[in-house]
């Protein structure tokens, strides 16, 4: 028989500059989920990618002097690899600029056009670029974005329209039918009253005053609204209005799209519109989740309060992250990034109970039977509890994360982890240790202490997959499916080695004043004191060069200077430049530096200097200006 298959999807990301820890929220979720429905036996598809194309991105990129492609291509891999480094376990990553969605999506707005639920007249009216969103005059809040309370421009052009208010009791009729379709409820209420209630008009879904995104086929001075490109991305990424549908055939209606809150109303009254007016099956579950904040405020690079993932991973470790954020917010609900709630989780949760508990048992199975668990006969007193907690737990743990209830998942999983600590303390084994008669029950007791870990590690492992399939590698046991999280899987008899602790305690003073430094707001720059302005002629006198780093060596007693023997061109020079506390040579090497090449000669602890490095200073950082690798050496710089 085949399994049943499971779609999950993530929002696809806005390639920004940098994704921060509150993106990085909702994918992890999501691939805690996509892993525990694979652990249930479900034939999942993990659906996350990028949304490249709208206004937004392409004035950034003009204002960089990229192409937009250029532009995107670089960030869109900076989001792979956090995902890579968060473990996410997506089945596909779809980008919007992907040819076989471009023209998915062109089929798609052909489609609705041959239906008559897109025609042609012209929008007037307010756009906020950051969101890439349409308001109405009454829908703005003090003149501004209602969502993100940004400036919006007024706007006029020839548009196409989606004929989203014919949908508007179609809708309401699909909530009524289908009460789990917008989770939580407080989100459904939201959409009823604030927005299909209150009138729905139809939808502008072209642009002609960009050019960055899909082309209307029959009009291409026209370009497709980015969220009927960005929301088609579920389906196209399937294949549908492809070559070959057969994923779409298998796994569409999506069972969960995973949004955060403020997009849930386009994922539950355009995206549906849309689907209706195709004739297509509708997502089973829109769940919104809630915002994770700082300082009373929802992270954003413009705030300048931005945690970054890869920072807190290469501090704390992936899966200490991961289960920081999954089990510290309520997931339907906003929740403080809090960074003595990092270091509490961090010590008290992983490094006092589950670490422990591990390190415990393995270092009493070491001292009292030299690391291997004899054959045990009896059972004693708080045996049977601990056993159907065990048991109670599993269950419960199952039901909270049907629901998308992680944090009360892993609250539950944590009952087992602390009722085996204490039976630690109940049953005594430095106490049954005295006794040779006792080396049974010792036995008895160690093996439930481990069957314990080996089942709630089990039901760790979508949460903490790395550190899980550590823990369950080291038991020696190939007992590791959710099905086996019962009572019994670990063989009698076992070896295990001693390991460190998997979560060292962390020093609370070091860790805060390291966080309050990273998620601190940073102030923007007061302007400095400049220089006099000068002439063209007067800048024209620096003589500015490309030159090639081509070899590079610390000087000797000083700790801030290396000779550098840089290529110009026409000729090698020798130059001494101030830098080594911030790079060691071999990161210069091969480099292409700016020469002031005009300086006139200097020594500096004795070496001999013709020229200058460009640098900026970067906080209490230096970084050198380095040029493209393409760049001839010698070439001018103006
Ligand atoms: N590109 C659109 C989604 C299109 S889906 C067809 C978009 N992109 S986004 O990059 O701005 O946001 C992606 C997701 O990250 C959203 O679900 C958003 O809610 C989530 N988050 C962004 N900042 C967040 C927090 N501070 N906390 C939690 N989630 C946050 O919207």
């Amino acid at each position: 028989m085949s399994k049943p298959t499971f779609y999950i999807t993530t929002p696809i990301y806005y390639p920004s500059d940098k994704l921060h820890i509150g993106h990085a929220y909702c994918t992890v979720a999501a691939d805690a989920m996509a892993r525990y429905k694979r652990m249930r036996g479900y034939d999942v598809m993990f659906l996350t990618g990028s949304d490249e194309h709208g206004q937004k991105i392409e004035r950034i990129a003009t204002e960089k002097g990229v192409t937009p492609k250029e532009y995107v291509d670089d960030i869109v891999a900076g989001i792979r690899e956090l995902w890579k480094l968060l473990n996410i376990s997506n089945d596909k990553f779809i980008r919007t600029t992907d040819d076989y969605h471009e023209k998915a999506v062109q089929k798609i707005f052909e489609e609705l056009y041959r239906r008559g639920d897109i025609y042609k007249s012209e929008y007037e009216g307010w756009y906020c670029t950051p969101c890439e969103a349409f308001w109405t005059e009454h829908q703005l809040k003090n003149g501004k974005c209602p969502d993100c309370g940004r400036e919006v421009e007024r706007t006029r052009e020839e548009s196409y329209f989606f004929r989203l208010s014919a949908y508007a009791d179609r809708l309401l009729q699909y909530y009524e039918e289908n009460p789990d379709f917008i989770e939580p409820v407080s989100c459904k209420n939201e959409m009823i009253n604030n927005f299909i209630k209150p009138g729905l008009e139809d939808l502008c879904v072209s642009r002609t005053s960009f050019r960055w995104g899909v082309p209307v086929t029959f009009d291409d001075k026209h370009v497709i609204y980015v969220w009927i490109d960005a929301l088609s991305n579920y389906i196209t990424a399937l294949g549908a209005f492809g070559e070959d549908d057969s994923l779409f055939r298998k796994y569409w209606p999506a069972d969960i799209h995973l949004v955060g809150k403020e997009i849930v109303r386009f994922h539950t009254i355009i995206w549906p519109a849309i689907l209706m007016a195709l004739d297509l099956p509708l997502p089973k579950k829109v769940f919104g989740h809630g915002w994770l904040v700082l300082d009373g405020g929802k992270m954003s690079k413009s705030k300048g309060n931005v945690v970054d993932p890869v920072k807190l991973c290469a501090r704390y470790g992936v899966d200490a992250i991961r289960y920081f954020l999954l089990r510290e917010i309520p997931f339907g609900a906003d929740g403080l990034f809090s960074n003595e709630a990092l270091i509490h989780r961090i010590n008290s949760d992983l490094a006092n109970d589950l670490g422990n508990l591990i390190k415990r048992s393995e270092s009493m199975l070491h001292k009292y039977f030299g690391g291997r668990l004899p054959a045990q006969q009896t059972s004693g007193a708080p045996d049977e509890e601990l056993t159907s907690l065990a048991g109670e737990v599993k269950k419960n743990a199952e039901g909270f994360l049907d629901h998308m209830e992680f944090s009360n998942a892993l609250a539950e999983i944590w009952r087992l982890i602390s009722r085996a600590n204490k039976y630690i303390d109940e049953t005594q084994p430095w106490i049954l240790a005295k006794n040779e008669a006792d080396a049974p029950r010792l036995a008895r007791v160690l093996y439930n202490l481990f069957e314990s870990v080996r089942i709630a590690n089990i039901l760790l492992t979508p949460f903490m997959p790395e550190t899980a399939a550590l823990i369950l590698s080291r038991l020696g046991t190939d007992k590791t499916g959710w099905d086996d999280a019962v009572w019994g899987g670990l063989p009698q008899e076992f070896t295990t080695e001693q390991h460190d602790s998997l979560f060292p305690r962390i020093d609370v003073e070091t860790e805060m004043a390291y966080l309050s430094e990273m998620t601190a707001p940073k102030p923007a720059m007061k302007k400095p004191e400049l220089a006099p302005t000068i002439g063209i002629e007067q800048f024209a006198a620096s003589e500015l060069r490309a030159a090639k780093v081509l070899s590079c060596e610390k000087i000797e007693k000083s700790d801030k200077l290396l000779k550098l023997t840089v290529d110009l061109g026409w000729e090698t020079r020798q130059v001494v430049s101030g830098i080594a506390n911030f790079y060691t040579p071999d990161q210069l090497v091969g480099k292409t530096v700016v020469l002031v090449a005009n300086l006139a000669p200097a020594k500096l602890r004795g070496v001999e200097s013709n020229g200058m490095i460009l640098a900026a200073d970067a906080g209490k950082e230096v970084r050198v200006v380095f040029l493209p690798d393409d760049i001839p050496a010698g070439s001018k710089i103006r």
